[in-house]
């Protein structure tokens, strides 16, 4: 049985992350889902800064309290986006690709992004779709889309909060009864640039080669062109290369 998850909505916030991860230290039980309009701090990956027009984004925090270690929630990134796909296909008829590790593209633009952090043994998912943007600013322009651009639609976005929250719940509950093994498969199914040649930056580091999936514990597999077949367990960026 799928947890439904409870909402709490704010007009404006900082970050729903940091709101939900101050809830979880504070004890909240998992299924609580902090939303939100806009937010001044929203944040991504990597100290990365996540925009957003007001009231045209789902932005959601969910917290977690699966009963696996703190090396294992990364895990998490990949139940997150799986969800996210799965949705915007049934729900949106949108195929997308999911590039590892959590980027959901459209075309090889970012209509959404995922954001795991963790406050002691809970999990906060964090998540961003651009829903009814129909523009974004000069530096994004090239690189981000959104539903209504690539529907042409307009979306009730507090509607589609609550339904892609209640699939995020579902495909939760499917890692906890079911583990990580089939989520993987599924995710597999959305892969990103499998085949694709780029350039790897970790730890300062580049690495040059040709996507050839992910491991079983969700690590990147990237072949050299020496044959040597990288396992990358984070990464900075992931880019196509010439
Ligand atoms: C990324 O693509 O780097 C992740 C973006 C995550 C954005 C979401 S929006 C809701 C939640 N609150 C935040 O500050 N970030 C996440």
């Amino acid at each position: 049985m799928a947890t439904d998850p409870r909402f709490r909505h704010f007009e404006i916030v900082g970050s729903t992350n940091d709101i939900a991860l101050e809830l979880a230290r504070l004890g909240e039980p998992e299924g609580l889902v902090i939303t939100a309009d806009s937010q001044t701090d929203g944040r991504g990956r990597r100290g990365r800064v996540w925009h957003d027009e007001p009231g045209q984004s789902i932005i959601m925090s969910a917290i977690l309290r699966p009963a696996i270690p703190a090396s294992e929630m990364p895990k998490l990134s990949f139940v997150a986006s799986l969800a996210v796909a799965e949705w915007l296909g049934a729900e949106c008829g949108l195929d997308c690709a999911l590039k590892w590790p959590n980027d959901v593209l459209v075309g090889n633009r970012k209509l959404a992004g995922i954001l795991i952090e963790l406050a002691g043994a809970a999990a906060v998912a964090g998540i961003g779709v651009n829903v009814n943007q129909r523009r974004f600013s000069d530096d994004l322009t090239d690189s981000a889309t959104s539903l209504a651009i690539e529907t042409g639609q307009s979306y009730d976005v507090p509607a589609l909060t609550k339904s892609l929250a209640g699939h995020v719940f579902a495909v939760y509950e499917r890692f906890l009864a079911s583990g990580f093994e089939g989520i993987l498969a599924d995710w597999r199914k959305y892969m990103w640039g499998v085949g694709t040649r780029v350039e790897v930056l970790a730890e300062g580091r580049s690495l040059n080669g040709i996507i050839r999936g992910v491991d079983e514990s969700g690590a990147l597999l990237v072949e050299d062109a020496s044959g040597r077949v990288h396992t990358v367990h984070s990464a900075d960026a992931v880019r196509t290369a010439r």
